[in-house]
């Protein structure tokens, strides 16, 4: 699965679960609970470990059902298979509804802001003719729930494939680059059977750090400022399903109730410490960035105090959104705590 996303550990998941598979015997169970893409909780279910995955925001929730959850193709009797799934969005009839209004080249967004050019006319009423289709069949009950995750992460990847952005949805694109210009593609994911027995939730990590009962957390938190609610705000609109008020020239959704306290200097360090004291498992994973809003001290004398601290660093080249190389390497590090 090929995503655009910051923070995403897809590069580094042998390296990340090597390290975790070092301490932690096969079959244990591993919570992920900012599992973004899934990419690491994918692993480790590859590994044989059984994974909790877990995120703030929902859109990383439907990625996480339907990479964990859905070990083979579900049946969608419904539309007649998996394939033929895939046919009904590609054929979805368009509708010039939210997003054709809101964020697409040939919209009035309702705020009298000028056109927002997210999205060519035609696929912004393409997107809204698959909304207003998968809405249909989860009322009328013809769906199950893994088989709507499904449909709406692949409504989510084929968004995020035409969306006319540099990278994230902060803004758009002034004019429609060539990618904004190709059609919605719904190619076939490959379904992954792993032997564990897994769980997908959805809520900050503050919140169900206690509830945690497994043998490893790994903790990916942000490292920069950047929020992923504000950032990511037409795919977490994709995955909620609804019709939010879209604000400013951006059209961004209302998103502080979900912005994180890692993506704040005076924040972060006491994030770090509530997820920490709540945490009651013998190992704790943080990768953590030399470039974070906690400087490397001030972290190491944070989690000094809930165990005994081991840090593994490895080079990791950093891209920048348009895929260039950004200053050469950087240490990409992981912390090892293993509680008192
Ligand atoms: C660095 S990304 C994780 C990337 C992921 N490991 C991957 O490979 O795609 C950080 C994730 O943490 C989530 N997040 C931020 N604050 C959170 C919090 N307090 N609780 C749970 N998730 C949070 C974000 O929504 C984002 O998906």
């Amino acid at each position: 699965m090929s995503y655009r996303y910051l923070g995403n550990k897809t590069r580094l998941n042998d390296w990340i679960v090597g390290e975790i598979a070092r301490v932690l015997p096969l079959g244990s169970s591993v919570a992920d609970p900012m599992c973004g893409t899934a990419s690491v909780s994918m692993a480790l279910a590859r590994a044989g470990y059984s994974v909790i995955a877990a995120d703030a925001l929902t859109f990383p929730v439907i990625h996480a059902r339907t990479r964990l959850l859905a070990k083979q193709a579900p049946a969608f009797k419904a539309l007649g298979g998996y394939d033929k799934a895939l046919e009904w969005m590609r054929l979805a009839t368009p509708v010039e509804g939210y997003f054709f209004q809101e964020f697409g080249e040939a919209g009035k967004p309702a705020n009298g802001r000028a056109p927002r050019l997210y999205f060519s006319a035609t696929n912004a009423a393409h997107i809204d003719g698959i909304r207003a289709g998968i809405r249909k069949l989860s009322t009328s009950g013809a769906i199950t729930k893994i088989e709507h995750s499904v449909l709406l992460h692949h409504l989510i990847m084929a968004t995020n494939k035409v969306a006319n952005i540099s990278g994230t949805y902060g803004y758009f694109l002034r004019k429609l680059s060539r990618p904004a210009l190709q059609s919605l593609t719904f190619d076939p994911i490959e379904f992954e059977w792993t032997s564990g027995c897994h769980e997908v939730i959805q809520g900050t990590v503050e919140e169900h750090a206690s509830t945690l009962r497994v043998d490893a957390v790994y903790l990916d938190p942000p490292y920069t400022k950047r929020q992923y609610a504000g950032n990511y705000h037409i795919l977490e609109t994709l995955a909620r399903e609804d019709e939010p008020i879209a604000a400013g020239d951006g059209g961004l959704r209302p998103w502080t109730d979900q912005a994180s306290d890692f993506c704040y200097r005076r924040k972060a360090g006491q994030a770090f410490r509530e997820t920490l004291e709540r945490l009651t498992v013998p190992h704790v994973f943080i990768s953590y960035s030399e470039d974070g809003q906690v400087q490397e001290d001030e972290l190491l004398s944070i989690l000094n105090d809930y165990g005994k601290v081991t840090l593994l660093e490895q080079p990791y080249t950093r891209y920048r959104s348009n895929g260039r190389v950004k200053n050469g390497s950087v240490l990409e590090r992981l912390y090892h705590v293993e509680a008192y």
